[in-house]
């Protein structure tokens, strides 16, 4: 188990590093990040080097038996860059520049800033590539944060070149992006632009290239990056670190150039959902490359400073968090950073080593919790078997389901969490994948939202059914190609046949409001009067057993063609069609499709059956409120993230203690990594 924090020693006198290696020891810290935004210091002038200071907090670091993660520096760029060579700069869409005095402020596509950062890396990686300290290599800084999408002149020539690469000529573009509409025909390559400010609505197949194009540009600089380092001799692993669920970057088609997962995860104490919602990050970042260990690499010990209000964790949370990282795959905790900024935008930012000292309750959690980790003994590696459900969840979906111009407006990343909420407070794991990775190691897989398919997707998804795999899809499934062009013959065209049904109309529902809302993340009293979620927000639907359950967003039109009607649409606009179907296959697969987005309640219910129907376990049956058990091969992690003790039953011995866990009270925050016998 890894175990550290970045580390700025360019921010302090050289005196304060003895004492940090000092205290590193003294809090089990194992590794640190070294030089993220070092470049302005080791290249203070166009034609000097600077790597003394390098070389000598290396060997301090080596010294006291502290790895280096050794940083790229790419991330910001030194001001005398800006002025000897503005086309580095990134630009908005209204075509301002974006100067230094921040960070981030390149543009990935700039021929000038890959040239010059090829030459950092380059005498980096000669220098550093054989140092036995170092044992990562950390490529520039999450990319694409802060400035997820930038219009220069540099992107613009390099768009052109994507498109021309994607499409061949002109005439395959304007195809593509349906450029017959509003008289957008393209009669060549110079006049194809990024999509800058314009009037009225853009058009949305360009807009989705451009998600798709920038996220190449980071991904050609990690290579680019990546290549020089290898050319070097090195032999370590090579990473970029990611943000979770970020939509600007495609982490899903990164995921097989890196070659180990890094993520950083800076959860709101605030949010009602944070368990859930940092659960689900670390699933995905989990599922980017099954059956492999990531690594944490960034969190905070305490306080942010970039929220409007920057709250403490409660005590017990940083240590309950790290558990769940671990649980659901993580060999290895980081955090931003070692030791508190003195001076800069983030000198609030909580740290390893606080500003007020090592008698503050971070350090003292902090330093105890890198001893716990440290006791470990060796943890199973994810295992391939320990989710049985597949979550699909898909970039270039998210890109094209959030252009404007469509039935209603949907926050795509906030529905499928909720998809999630409902498996991971049953204590199902899942795996969160693009439709094309959802196989026969799955038993169940739900694709909700999934308005753009792929052939590739589409196939695997009929090819899971067709061999005994529960699908569940819908709503708003299925309606687009891979240019964000409805598929000629109506909606449902790929995925019809295998569910039995066919859409003849969405018809969205209002927006559920900001009550109805909150009341979704358990935040909003029921009663709270003014604007109580109206009638219409809503519709109702009947099982067949009975049972009432509540749907927003759409009440889809279906035909029912060859398929059974679990439930049926009661009140809306759909009222009497069918709601919620299923198709049986001779393999035994089914193949659901749900026509609204279950409430809660009805999402519980909804999954209830799907996982009964395909034979899926969760981890532990029967779970108090706020308690999360996650399987790492077969080590079970149980946490109560709720505000009250909560009494859970495991088999199996607690790996720190060697004891019997049997049946225990957790207190709130508490948690047990617990050696079992229990098998999904
Ligand atoms: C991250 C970044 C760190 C630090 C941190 C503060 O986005 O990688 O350098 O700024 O946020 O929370």
């Amino acid at each position: 188990m890894l175990y550290g924090a970045d580390y700025n020693p360019e921010q302090w006198p050289e005196h304060v590093w003895d004492e940090d290696v000092e205290r590193m020891r003294e809090a089990s810290v194992t590794t640190v990040s070294l030089g993220i935004f070092s470049w302005s210091r080791l290249q203070p002038t166009p034609t000097t080097w600077d790597f003394d200071w390098l070389d000598r907090v290396i060997g301090k670091l080596h010294e006291a038996g502290i790895g280096v993660n050794l940083a790229t520096a790419t991330a910001s760029p030194p001001p005398w860059m800006s002025v000897e060579h503005p086309d580095v700069l990134a630009v908005d869409e209204n075509g301002a520049t974006y100067w230094h005095g921040s960070r981030q402020h390149y543009s990935p596509a700039s021929p000038t800033y890959r040239r010059l950062a090829a030459q950092l890396v380059t005498k980096l990686a000669e220098r550093y590539a054989h140092h036995p300290a170092v044992v990562m290599w950390h490529v520039n800084n999450e990319y694409g944060c802060h400035l997820p999408s930038e219009y220069s002149d540099a992107a613009q020539t390099a768009f052109r070149g994507w498109l021309q690469k994607r499409y061949g000529g002109i005439a395959e573009l304007n195809d593509a992006w349906g450029t017959a509409f509003w008289s957008q025909r393209y009669g060549q390559w110079e006049e194809v632009m990024p999509p800058l400010k314009a009037p009225y609505s853009r058009n949305p197949a360009q807009l989705l290239d451009y998600h798709r194009f920038m996220s190449d540009m980071w991904l050609e600089c990690y290579l680019a990056e990546r290549d020089i380092i290898r050319a070097a001799g090195a032999t370590q692993p090579i990473s970029t670190n990611m943000m979770g669920a970020f939509k600007p970057g495609n982490y899903q088609s990164w995921a097989p150039h890196i070659d180990v997962i890094t993520d950083d995860c800076y959860p709101d104490p605030l949010d009602p959902q944070r368990p859930r919602n940092t659960a689900f990050q670390r699933d995905l970042m989990r599922s980017l490359k099954p059956g492999t260990p990531w690594l944490l690499m960034e969190q905070a010990t305490d306080a942010v400073n970039w929220r409007r209000t920057n709250v403490s964790k409660q005590d017990g949370q940083l240590a309950a968090e790290t558990a769940q990282s671990v649980g659901r795959g993580a060999d290895g905790i980081f955090y931003f950073q070692w030791r508190q900024s003195r001076a800069g935008a983030e000198k609030f930012h909580s740290a390893m080593l606080p500003h007020a000292g090592t008698r503050t309750r971070t350090w003292q959690e902090a330093s105890a919790l890198g001893g716990q980790l440290a006791a470990l003994p060796e943890l199973p590696q994810p295992k391939d078997e320990d989710a049985r459900v597949a979550l699909v969840f898909d970039w270039e979906n998210w890109w094209a389901i959030e252009n404007p111009d469509h039935p209603t407006t949907l926050d795509y990343l906030s529905l499928v969490r909720e998809w999630y909420g409902a498996l991971h407070r049953r204590g199902v794991m899942v795996d969160i994948v693009p439709p094309e990775q959802v196989s026969d190691r799955h038993h169940l897989a739900i694709a909700p939202f999934l308005y753009l398919l792929r052939d590739e997707g589409a196939a695997a998804l009929t090819r899971f059914v067709e061999s005994g795999g529960v699908l569940c899809a819908g709503p708003f499934s299925d309606i687009v190609d891979a240019n964000d062009r409805f598929r000629l013959g109506g909606f449902l065209q790929q995925l019809g046949p295998v569910l039995g049904v066919g859409l003849e109309d969405f018809r969205a529902l209002p927006l559920p409001t900001a009550t109805a809302i909150a009341e979704r993340a358990g935040t909003a009293e029921i009663d709270s009067g003014g604007d109580h979620p109206s009638s219409s927000d809503h519709v109702e639907l009947d099982l067949a057993d009975g049972t009432t359950l509540r749907g927003t967003h759409f009440a889809e039109a279906l035909w029912a063609d060859d398929a059974e009607v679990l439930a049926t649409f009661r009140t809306g606009p759909s009222a009497t069609r069918p709601a919620l179907t299923r198709r049986v296959h001779e393999s035994g697969g089914q193949a659901w499709y749900v026509g609204t987005m279950p409430d809660p309640a009805g999402l519980d219910a909804v999954i209830g059956r799907l996982l009964h129907e395909a034979s899926v376990a969760p981890v532990i049956e029967n779970l108090p409120e706020g308690v999360e058990v996650a399987r790492r091969g077969d080590v079970v992690t149980v946490i109560n993230h709720g505000p009250t003790a909560a009494t859970v039953s495991i088999p199996g011995t607690e790996l720190l203690t060697g004891e019997e866990f049997g049946s225990r009270e957790l207190a709130p925050q508490e948690f047990a990594f617990v050696k079992s016998a229990i098998t999904s």
